[in-house]
C-alpha cells in the first residue's frame, strides 16, 4: 500500500488552524522561505562544479571571511522574502543593518524574519552538512519601515521557527508552537515531504558537541562538565561520545534526533559565546522545547532573554532536557 506523501504545502494548509489570528499570510511566508530552500539547495549541491567556493574576499559584520555561497543564499531568502509579500523587513548575520523589504507587494505585511541564510560557512569547501535558520515575529511598528523594535523581540514571541540543512538529504524542520515536523525534499518531485511527524528529544543522551579547542579558556564550570562526560560510569553510561561537526544546524539535528547536548559557551576569542542570539540561538531554543529538550545561556531559558542588539551573541547550551540541566549546575557551583 504505497505511503499517503504530505507536501509541507499540504502539511502548513492542514495546520491553518494553528495560527488563529492570520488569514494564510504565515503559511504564505512559510512557503516562500521552502522555495529559497530549494533554490538554495540546488546551488549547495553544485558547489565545487560552479564558481561558488572561495572566498569572496569581504567579511561579514561578524568579520569573518564570506564565502560565495552566504551571499548567494542571503539574495535568494530576501529576494523570496520580498516577492512574496508576507514580510516586510530581514535581520540577517549577512547585513549589518535591517533590510527593509517595503514595496507595494510587502507594505501591509504583518511579519519580519531573522535568518542565518548560510550556517556552517567554514564547512562549505570541504562537502559538510551546512543549514539555513529562521525565525519569525509579528511586526511590532504599525506600519511603515520596521526598526529594531521590531527585531529586538524575546524569543518566547516568535511565531514560527525552523531551518534546513543541506546533508545527506535535505531537510526542512519547523515549528508555529505546536510540536515539531521535519520535510525531507524528495528532488524527484521538488518537494519537501513530511518525513518525521512530531520529533521528540530523548530527556538524556550520550553524545556531548563542543569545540574542546577552547577548552584552556572555558569557564571552569563548563571544563568541569566535560570531564564528568568524559569520566568511567557504567550507571550514566559514561564516557560519553564527542561529536562536533562545526555545523551548529549539523550537530543540533543530530543531538534532536539521537538525544545530547551541544555547548558553545564564552571563550576567550567569543567573550559572549560565538552563536547569534536573534537568527541562530531563539530559533533553535523554541524547537527544542517544543521537542522536549531545552536551551539555556548557563544561568537561565534563552528564550527570555532580551535582547539588545541584531547580532548580538550568547553563550548557549541545547539539547536533552537532563543534559542541559546537569550542565547548569556544574556551571552555578562554579559561581558558588
Ligand atoms: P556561521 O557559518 O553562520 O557563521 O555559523 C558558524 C557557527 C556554527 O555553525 C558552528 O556551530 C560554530 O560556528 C563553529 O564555531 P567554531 O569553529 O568556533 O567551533
Ligand atoms: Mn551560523
Ligand atoms: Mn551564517
Amino acid at each position: 500500500m504505497r505511503q499517503k506523501v504530505t507536501t509541507l504545502g499540504q502539511f502548513i494548509i492542514e495546520r491553518q488552524s494553528d495560527f488563529p489570528f492570520a488569514k494564510g499570510e504565515l503559511s504564505r511566508l512559510l512557503r516562500d522561505i521552502g522555495i529559497a530552500a530549494k533554490l538554495v539547495n540546488r546551488e549547495v549541491n553544485k558547489a565545487g562544479l560552479v564558481d561558488i567556493l572561495g572566498e569572496l574576499g569581504t567579511t561579514n559584520v561578524q568579520g569573518e571571511s564570506v564565502k560565495k555561497l552566504d551571499v548567494f543564499a542571503n539574495d535568494e531568502f530576501i529576494s523570496a522574502l520580498s516577492s512574496g509579500g508576507e514580510c516586510c523587513a530581514v535581520g540577517s548575520e549577512e547585513n549589518e543593518e535591517i533590510v527593509s523589504i517595503q514595496n507595494q507587494v510587502n507594505k501591509d505585511a504583518k511579519y519580519i524574519v531573522c535568518i542565518d541564510p548560510l550556517d556552517g560557512s567554514s564547512n562549505i569547501d570541504v562537502n559538510v552538512s551546512i543549514g539555513t535558520i529562521f525565525s519569525i515575529y509579528r511586526r511590532i511598528t504599525p506600519s511603515g519601515h520596521a526598526d529594531l523594535t521590531d527585531f529586538l523581540q524575546k524569543g518566547t514571541e516568535q511565531v514560527a521557527a525552523g531551518y534546513v540543512i543541506y546533508g545527506s538529504s535535505t531537510m526542512l524542520v519547523y515549528t508555529t508552537g505546536r510540536g515539531v515536523n521535519g520535510f525531507t525534499l524528495d528532488p524527484s518531485i521538488g518537494e519537501f515531504c513530511l518525513s518525521h511527524p512530531d520529533m521528540r528529544i530523548p530527556e538524556n543522551g550520550k553524545i556531548y558537541s563542543i569545540n574542546e579547542g577552547n577548552y584552556v579558556h572555558m569557564p571552569s564550570g563548563v571544563k568541569s562538565y566535560i570531564k564528568y562526560c568524559q569520566e568511567e560510569d557504567t550507571t550514566t553510561g559514561r564516557p560519553f561520545s564527542s561529536r562536533y561537526i562545526g555545523s551548529l544546524v549539523a550537530d543540533f539535528h543530530r543531538n534532536l534526533l539521537k538525544g545530547g547536548i551541544f555547548m558553545y559557551p564564552a571563550t576567550a576569542k567569543s567573550p559572549n559565546g560565538k552563536l547569534r542570539l536573534l537568527y541562530e540561538c531563539n530559533p533553535l531554543a523554541w524547537i527544542i522545547e517544543q521537542a522536549g529538550g531545552k536551551a539555556s545561556d548557563g544561568q537561565g531559558r534563552i528564550l527570555e532573554l532580551k535582547p539588545e542588539s541584531l547580532h548580538q551573541r550568547t553563550p548557549l547550551f541545547i539539547g536533552s532536557s537532563k543534559m542541559v540541566e546537569m550542565a547548569e549546575q556544574f556551571i552555578s557551583k562554579q559561581e558558588a
